[in-house]
C-alpha cells in the first residue's frame, strides 16, 4: 500500500484528499499545524480516522516524517491574497521557502514524487486571452508571488530519481468539512443564503477559473498514479476550459439556483485587478486518468443544499471559523500563536 504525505490535511481542500485517497486505498500521513481546528468544521468528518496524524508546522517537518512516504502532496499554505497582507513575510516563509526545504528534505530522504499545491493565481491579470501554463507570470499579491517563487525553484528539482509536479489550481468551490467563505462561489452563496443579496464588491467583470475543491483532490491522484516522465518537472493548470466564468455570470447562475434574490454590484473594490482566463488543455491531454466530475452549476447547487442542511446564518457568515484571515487573526490576538505564527507552548 503506497504512503502518501498529505500537508496541510486538516484544510478545505486537504479532508477531501484525505477521504479520497484513503477510499482508493492509500495509506496516509497527515501533517498540518492546526489553524483551523474543530471550531472551524462546518460538520464533523473522520478526517483523522485511519491515518498517521504529525501535528507540525511545515517549517520543522524533519527527515524522519519522510520515511517510507512514496509521494508528498503538499498544501500546507497560508491559502491566499488577503492573509499576505497581515505580515508578507509569513507568506514568503510559509508557502516559499519551507516548500522549497521540504522538497529538498525529500530528495534527500529518497521520496520519488512531489507535487506542489499551486494556484492559477499567478497569472495576475491577463486579458481575454486564455493563458496555457507557457503564459507569462504576472502576479499581484504575496500569496501569488509566493507560489511563482516556489515553482521556479521546485521545478528544476525534478531528476531521474526525484519527480515533482505543480498543480496550478483555479480558485476552489464546494462543500468540505473545513468550509472557506472566503472563495468567490462559496461566498455569493453565502450572501444569497443569509441576506437573499448576491453581493459583488468587485464590477463583476473580472475573469476566474473555477475547479471543485474535489476536483482538485482528484489531480492530485492522477499525477501521483501518472508515470513519471509525463509529469516530472511540469505544472498543470487544473480546471476545465468550460469554467471559466465572469464573477457576474456566477452570480447570475447563484440568483438561478437560490430563487428570490437579487444581485448587488457595489463596485466598491473597483475592477479588481486579478483577472485571468486559463486554458486547461494540458491536464486534458497528458493526464486522461483526470476526470473533474463538477460544474459549476452542480457546485453551486452542493454548496447552497450544505449551507441549509448545516444551518449556515448570519452568525457563522459573519463569523471567523470559516475566513482564513479572521481566524489566524484571532489566533494571534488572543495570543495562541506568536507572531511568526509558531503555537505558544
Ligand atoms: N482553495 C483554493 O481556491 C486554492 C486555489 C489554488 C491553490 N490553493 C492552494 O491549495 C492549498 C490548500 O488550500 P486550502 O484552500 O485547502 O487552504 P486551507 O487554508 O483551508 O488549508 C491550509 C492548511 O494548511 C495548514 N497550514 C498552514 N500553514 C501551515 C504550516 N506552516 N505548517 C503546517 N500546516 C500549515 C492549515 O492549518 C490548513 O489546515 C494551499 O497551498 C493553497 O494555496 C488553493
Amino acid at each position: 500500500m503506497k504512503k502518501i504525505l498529505v500537508t496541510g490535511y486538516n484544510g478545505f481542500i486537504g479532508t477531501l484528499l484525505v477521504k479520497l485517497l484513503k477510499e482508493q486505498g492509500y495509506s496516509v500521513v497527515g501533517l498540518d499545524t492546526g489553524f483551523y481546528g474543530p471550531e472551524c468544521a462546518l460538520f464533523q468528518a473522520d478526517t483523522e480516522k485511519d491515518i498517521t496524524i504529525l501535528k507540525r508546522d511545515s517549517r520543522e517537518a524533519t527527515e524522519k516524517d519522510l520515511e517510507d512516504i512514496y509521494a508528498v502532496c503538499h498544501l500546507a499554505a497560508l491559502s491566499n491574497d488577503p492573509l499576505g497582507k497581515i505580515n508578507s513575510d509569513l507568506t514568503y516563509d510559509i508557502n516559499y521557502k519551507a516548500s522549497v526545504e521540504l522538497a529538498r528534505l525529500c530528495k534527500k530522504a529518497g521520496v520519488p514524487k512531489y507535487i506542489y499545491s499551486s494556484s492559477c493565481s499567478l497569472y495576475g491579470k491577463a486579458g481575454d486571452e486564455a493563458l496555457s501554463e507557457t503564459a507569462e507570470f504576472s502576479p499581484i499579491t504575496a500569496y501569488a508571488k509566493s507560489k511563482v517563487m516556489s515553482e521556479q525553484e521546485l521545478l528544476p528539482m525534478g531528476d531521474a530519481d526525484f519527480c515533482v509536479t505543480s498543480l496550478r489550481n483555479a480558485t476552489a468551490y464546494g462543500l468540505s468539512p473545513k468550509l472557506r467563505l472566503d472563495l468567490v462561489v462559496n461566498d455569493l452563496v453565502g450572501w444569497a443564503v443569509v441576506t437573499k443579496k448576491i453581493k459583488i464588491m468587485s464590477d463583476g467583470t473580472p475573469w476566474r477559473p473555477l475547479v471543485h475543491a474535489e476536483d482538485i483532490a482528484r489531480a492530485f491522484i492522477a499525477v501521483i498514479e501518472a508515470p513519471t516522465e509525463t509529469v516530472n518537472k511540469q505544472a498543470f493548470n487544473v480546471g476545465m476550459d468550460s469554467e471559466n466564468f465572469r464573477v457576474k455570470e456566477v452570480a447570475q447562475m447563484v440568483g438561478e439556483v437560490i430563487p428570490g434574490c437579487e444581485i448587488v454590484i457595489t463596485g466598491e473594490h473597483g475592477s479588481d485587478s486579478r483577472s485571468y482566463r486559463v486554458d486547461f488543455g494540458k491536464i486534458k491531454k497528458t493526464l486522461p486518468n483526470f476526470k473533474p466530475q463538477w460544474t459549476l452549476k452542480k457546485g453551486i447547487e452542493q454548496v447552497y443544499e450544505g449551507y441549509l442542511k448545516y444551518k449556515m446564518d448570519e452568525e457563522k457568515f459573519n463569523g471567523r471559523y470559516f475566513v482564513r484571515l479572521r481566524q489566524i487573526q484571532h489566533l494571534m490576538d488572543s495570543g495562541l500563536v506568536n507572531s511568526n505564527l509558531y503555537w505558544k507552548k
